[in-house]
């Protein structure tokens, strides 16, 4: 079976096409490389080089090679960047998905895995967050995911697209061997900025601004849920399983169904390395809930689906062995 990976030169979708190609699909790579990372994809993945805006292009690639599925990575995903700057928002991940799915249609591609995420929500009225729960996004990012579930919803209907999305809340972790992990250029993922401001200079660090110390949770700071890479990738090889297996489109919450507090992954991070994060305290961020678990009772009961790594420590295990072996990320390999 065929599966293009678009954005899997990226922290998810790289992993993603690995795991692919581990489990025997024949996967290509589609990925403009702006914010992805040549070597993250293993040399025996194709990787075609090109943007989601170029339809000919991806009609191109559907025509010549046999594709059965895409998952779909691409997208811009830092929420402060959204509210400054929304119309690239909508156009990278809705007006590009749009592109993307009328080249699926155009020519026969039947399967597609969206990666949405927990900020469809905006701020929860219950924890856990389960899929029912009111969809009322508080930022362009969020609302571009949402919109993009609705476009999915009416071309189902319409072309008997079938679909599963999954949104994810935080992606964390890298691989065991410490080889692949997390490179982003702007990089706003707690875990690694905890681990880069532990190796300092090196690695790019920063002493660690904890946003908040004053929220009502049980050590006053913000708590979020973590899920590894790799339990996310295998969520998406379950998801295309049941697709091609007759399944309905669906739409699945995806977090590890546990919450971490800010100071939690900071002690977790300083027990594994043996050594101290540097602090600031700072304010709150404006939009930024005390707490986002995720309800993933839904995907665990239809796929089967459960987390293989649910405990902190080991999500911070395998990034600590990224990070302290490859300071500068990627550019370091
Ligand atoms: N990382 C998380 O914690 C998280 C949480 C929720 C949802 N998500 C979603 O998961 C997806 C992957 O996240 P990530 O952290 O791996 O992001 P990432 O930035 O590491 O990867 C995205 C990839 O898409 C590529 N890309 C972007 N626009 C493109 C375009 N127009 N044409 C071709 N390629 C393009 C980039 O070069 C990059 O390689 C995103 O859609 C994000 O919104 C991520």
């Amino acid at each position: 079976m065929d599966v293009l990976v678009v954005g899997g030169a990226g922290y998810i979708g790289s992993f993603m096409s690995r795991l692919l190609t581990e489990r025997g699909y024949n996967t290509t790579v589609f990925d403009n490389l702006s914010l992805g990372h040549r070597a993250a994809v293993d040399r025996k993945i194709r990787l075609i080089e090109g943007d989601l805006s170029d339809n000919r292009l991806l009609k191109k690639i559907f025509t010549s090679t046999n594709c059965d599925a895409v998952m779909h990575f691409a997208a811009l995903a830092l929420v402060g960047e959204s509210v400054e700057d929304p119309l690239s928002y909508y156009y990278n991940n809705v007006s590009n998905t749009v592109n993307l799915l009328k080249a699926m249609k155009e020519t026969g591609v039947k399967y597609f895995i969206f990666s949405s995420s927990a900020a469809v929500f905006g701020n929860p009225k219950e924890i856990p967050i389960v899929e029912a729960h009111p969809q009322e996004p508080i930022n362009p990012y969020g609302w571009s995911k949402s919109m993009v579930e609705q476009i999915l919803k009416d071309a189902c209907q319409a072309y008997g697209l079938r679909y599963v999305s999954l949104r994810y809340f935080n992606a964390a972790g890298a691989y065991p061997d410490g080889n692949m992990g997390e490179d982003h250029h702007n990089e706003t993922h707690l875990i690694p900025l905890v681990l880069k401001s532990i190796l300092g200079e090196e690695a790019g660090g920063k002493p660690l601004k904890i946003f908040g110390t004053d929220y009502d949770t049980p050590d006053r700071t913000c708590i979020r849920d973590y899920i590894h890479v790799l339990d996310l990738a295998e969520a998406h090889i379950l998801a295309l399983e049941y697709l091609v297996g007759g399944g309905p489109s669906q739409v699945f919450n995806l977090g590890n169904g546990k919450g971490f507090s800010v100071l939690e992954v900071i002690r977790t991070a300083e027990k594994i390395t043996g050594r101290t994060v540097p602090l600031v305290k700072a304010n709150r961020r404006a939009g930024d809930p005390p707490v986002l678990v995720a309800g993933s009772e839904k995907i665990s009961q239809k796929l089967g689906w459960k987390p293989g790594y649910a405990e902190l420590e080991a999500i911070i295990e395998t990034a600590w062995k990224w990070h302290s072996k490859h300071p500068k990320g990627y550019d370091d390999s």
